[in-house]
């Protein structure tokens, strides 16, 4: 069965004090999470947080973008390598943040995807339409061309180690959340396009997270859709208490 997951995305915040309290904080409500937690803080901080976790059940460490390239003459760019040898296990790639600051298309991000699987790190791979294409309808083709374009080439076994999160990019960081409805019908096409390219099995096994405004008030309703394996949370997971909450919102596996 495939697992449920809450990570938190805190983006371009925190002081390097403020992101070892917050963890000190979020541990000390919850050291031995029920559900896998996966943090991801701004680079530089990647080795204290996972100094602090790397000893508990559970929690993982992810960064919140690589480079599509391997090494070599790219200032300030990080590369998937640098992430892994933190003893960091995962990396957001695709983030909507991502794609429209920094006009990553489906071309670099299937290159990012391909640094993250060679260097033994899990791709947390985000998806999500833009409000006009929710309001004229066409939400369902962007999420395919999405997901085909960056992520279809993998092989099964690759395929295996992607989590992928939708995030419609009207829901996040506006307190617009997607009716649980609105969520569980992509989160169910998501799954049928991953069951079309690589059967039922694997669909059946990969986690998809929902993300965009998810908060403890909502996270109960939308986790417990059939097809909402957990949540990719961001301004919430800056608040240990809040995200703690939406930790256990999460429905057993
Ligand atoms: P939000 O962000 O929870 O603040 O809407 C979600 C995300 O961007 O991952």
């Amino acid at each position: 069965m495939r697992k449920n997951i809450v990570a938190g995305n805190w983006k371009m915040n925190t002081r390097l004090d403020d992101a070892v309290a917050l963890v000190d904080e979020f541990l000390n409500l919850c050291s031995e999470p029920q559900t896998s937690v996966i943090l991801a803080p701004p680079f530089p901080y990647l080795v204290p947080v996972v100094e602090l976790t790397k000893d508990l059940n559970n929690i993982g460490v992810a960064a919140q973008n690589c480079s599509q390239n391997a090494s070599g003459a790219f200032t300030g760019e990080v590369s998937a390598e640098m992430i892994a040898s933190t003893g960091a296990e995962y990396v957001i790639v695709g983030h909507s943040e991502r794609r429209q600051y920094f006009k990553e298309d489906e071309l670099i991000l299937s290159e990012k995807v391909n640094k993250a699987l060679q260097n033994d790190l899990n791709p947390i791979y985000c998806v999500g339409e833009l409000r006009d294409d929710r309001e004229n309808g066409n939400y369902k083709e962007v999420i395919e061309k999405q997901l085909t374009k960056a992520l279809f080439h993998l092989s099964e076994l690759e395929m295996r180690k992607v989590i992928l999160a939708y995030e419609p990019v009207w829901a996040i960081g506006t307190g617009l959340t997607a009716t649980p409805e609105q969520a569980e019908e992509v989160h169910a096409f998501i799954r049928s396009l991953l069951a079309d390219q690589y059967g039922d099995e694997l669909a059946n096994a990969t986690s998809i997270l929902y993300g965009g405004s998810c908060k403890p008030d909502n996270a109960t309703e939308l986790f417990a859709c059939e097809n909402i394996d957990g949540g990719l949370i961001g301004g919430a997971s800056l608040k240990a208490a809040e995200f703690h909450a939406i930790v256990n919102a999460v429905k057993p596996s």
